[in-house]
């Protein structure tokens, strides 16, 4: 497993975060909150726009300047169940100020076992009572329900790992009872030829469940430069009508030009290309910054975040063409 050096020194109160473990401080102030009731439904619409995580590091912050720029808020259930004090606070005042939208760590879709019916029952509970509209759980391995790796392990693109994914979505659909999507990884160990490759395993996955993708840029541009493939070729495998959101982040380069997804630096040229043109191919759809590490000062992550906008609204301006389905492979020659 390669390790992020920047990660090890990065502050967090969360528990958990997409790139890893983090610690809970013993020295959280405690903030009483009070909930405020969501729309008629119970669930708020979310704008097409930019987002951003609503990191503990953040939030207070986010929450007293409420930016405009940001339009809604991604949040991981496990940072905030079974957790009051200045975390339900910041729950509740989030979820005046803007729109929720959910992204589990720990149910993962690799994983062998059943998930508990008291985990799904608490997971969507949680999930009503924010209102989102959509969950989301990455597709890889993360362990069982009594131990996690708190790793995000990448699954082989073989029928009886699809076979896996596609019992354990269905299930956790049904369990949650709210739209599901699930995120593509990034990984770092070589696949064997013998399986498909990771575009056409996720359209595999979309196509046998009816599910949607929330899909990483970020990721298909890291896994396409570690092992050599046509990251385009792989945003034209993917239905677009199946795609819930986005994500886009930066990524570490080490000396032996090993991409590494930290979610710890600034958004490349190269990424921020790969957006635009999905964003090109999908229209108006909401589109999150994933900063974990090396969180920067708020004004700084806010020109990030205008700098997506006007990708954002350049590419999705202009007249789309209707999209062949792809039949090429996204292998490199
Ligand atoms: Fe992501």
């Amino acid at each position: 497993m390669v390790k992020d050096p920047a990660a090890e020194s990065a502050a967090s109160h969360e528990l958990l975060t997409a790139k890893g473990p983090r610690r809970a401080s013993a020295a959280v102030p405690c903030v009483l909150g009070k909930a405020q009731p969501l729309s008629t439904d119970g669930r708020k619409d979310v704008p097409a726009g930019i987002g951003l995580g609503l990191r503990y590091d953040l939030a207070r912050e986010l929450i007293d300047r409420a930016p405009s720029e940001i339009a809604w808020v991604e949040l991981h259930p496990e940072n905030y169940l079974r957790r009051g004090g200045a975390y339900r606070a910041i729950l509740d005042e989030a979820r005046e100020r803007w729109p929720i939208v959910t992204h589990g760590l720990t149910l993962c879709l690799g994983n062998e076992s059943e998930p508990s019916g008291a985990s799904l029952a608490e997971t969507k509970n949680f999930l009503q009572s924010v209102g989102t509209r959509w969950h989301s759980e990455h597709l890889c391995f993360g362990g069982d329900d009594q131990s996690l790796v708190h790793d995000l392990l990448p699954l082989p693109f073989t029928e009886e790992a699809l076979s896996i994914v596609v019992t354990r979505f269905n299930r956790m659909r049904d369990a949650i009872d709210c739209e599901f999507a699930f995120e593509n990884v990034s990984y770092y160990a070589p696949q064997s030829d013998d399986g498909l490759d990771e575009a056409r395993f996720c359209a595999e996955i979309l196509e046998r469940t009816d599910g949607k993708i929330l899909l990483d840029v970020n990721n298909v541009f890291v896994n396409s430069k570690n092992f050599s493939f046509d990251p385009r070729a792989y945003i034209d495998l993917i239905p677009t009508e199946r795609i819930v959101q986005l994500h886009v982040a930066g990524h570490f380069i080490r000396p032996d030009g090993v991409r590494i997804d930290t979610h710890g630096e600034q958004i490349c040229r190269d990424v921020f290309e790969l957006l635009e043109y999905t964003l090109e191919r999908t229209g108006p759809i909401p589109t999150l910054l994933e900063r974990d590490n090396n969180i920067p000062p708020l004004d700084e992550l806010l020109r990030e975040v205008q700098a997506l906008q006007t990708i954002y609204e350049r590419a999705t301006k202009r007249p789309r063409e209707p999209k062949e389905p792809s039949t090429h492979s996204t292998r490199l020659a």
